[in-house]
C-alpha cells in the first residue's frame, strides 16, 4: 500500500487571496479549481498530469496535496469563514492558519516554545499559543485572529492605537487577541486583570506600560454599545 494519500483542502468561505495562491505555487503545492482537485483526489495518487492540470488553474479556492497516511481531516471556522482541511499530525494551528489559510498574524518569535505569546489566537473563546495547538485537535474549533477582531470593528484595535500600545507591531496580534478574550470574559476589567491577563505576551519594544490603559479604553467604549 502507498504511504502517501491524495487529499484535498477545501476553503468553504475564505479569502483565496492572491498571495496565498502565490506561496502555495512558490512551496510547490497545487492549487486548483474545485472540480478539478475533486478529481485529482479520488483517482489515488496524482500523476504529474494531475498536478500540472490542477496548477493552471487561477480559482485559489482549493488546494490539493499530498500527505502521509496519518493526516486527519478537521473542520473549522477562522474568523467566521468555514474551512475544512486534511492535515498532518505534527502540523501547529500556527501553522495552518499562516500557511494553509494565509491569515498571517500570529507570530512566533520564539521559535515555537511557547515562551512568547506573539502567536496567540482565541480558540472556543480562550486565548491559547497556536504553536502548541495541534492542528488535528482543532475540529470542531472556532478560532479567533486578530485580522477578524480588526475586521469585526472590535474598539480594541482603536484603543490600542490611541494609546500607543505598539512600536514595531510584531508583538502586538498576540497581545490583542488575548485582550479581546480577556474582556469577552470580563467586561469590567482592572488594571491588574489586564496586567494579568497579557503576563504571557512579551514585547520586544517595551510596550506594556500602554496596554492596561487600552483594554480598560476598550471595555469603556463596549459598555456604550
Ligand atoms: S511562537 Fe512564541 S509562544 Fe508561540
Ligand atoms: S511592539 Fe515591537 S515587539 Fe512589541
Amino acid at each position: 500500500m502507498s504511504e502517501e494519500k491524495k487529499s484535498e483542502n477545501i476553503n468553504k468561505k475564505g479569502t483565496g487571496n492572491v498571495s496565498r495562491r502565490t506561496f502555495l505555487k512558490d512551496a510547490g503545492f497545487v492549487v486548483g479549481a474545485p472540480a478539478i482537485g475533486t478529481i485529482a483526489a479520488s483517482s489515488g495518487q496524482a500523476s504529474a498530469q494531475d498536478r500540472a492540470a490542477e496548477t493552471q488553474s487561477e480559482d485559489g479556492s482549493t488546494v490539493s496535496r499530498i500527505h502521509t497516511e496519518a493526516a486527519t481531516t478537521i473542520e473549522l471556522t477562522v474568523n467566521g469563514d468555514k474551512y475544512r482541511f486534511t492535515v498532518e499530525p505534527n502540523w501547529s494551528l500556527r501553522q495552518l492558519i499562516r500557511d494553509e489559510i494565509g491569515l498571517t498574524s500570529p507570530k512566533d518569535w520564539c521559535g515555537g516554545l511557547g515562551a512568547c505569546g506573539s502567536c496567540t489566537v482565541i480558540m472556543n473563546g480562550r486565548p491559547v499559543l497556536s504553536c502548541l495547538t495541534l492542528a488535528c485537535e482543532c475540529d470542531g474549533a472556532n478560532i479567533e485572529t486578530a485580522e477578524g477582531i480588526a475586521k469585526a470593528g472590535h474598539p480594541i484595535i482603536q484603543a490600542y492605537i490611541d494609546n500607543n500600545a505598539f512600536q514595531c507591531g510584531y508583538c502586538t496580534p498576540g497581545f490583542v487577541c488575548t485582550s479581546k478574550a480577556l474582556l469577552d470574559r470580563n467586561n469590567n476589567p482592572t488594571e491588574a486583570d489586564a496586567r494579568d491577563a497579557l503576563g504571557g505576551n512579551l514585547c520586544r519594544c517595551a510596550t506594556y506600560q500602554q496596554h492596561p490603559p487600552a483594554v480598560l479604553q476598550a471595555a469603556r467604549e463596549l459598555k456604550k454599545t
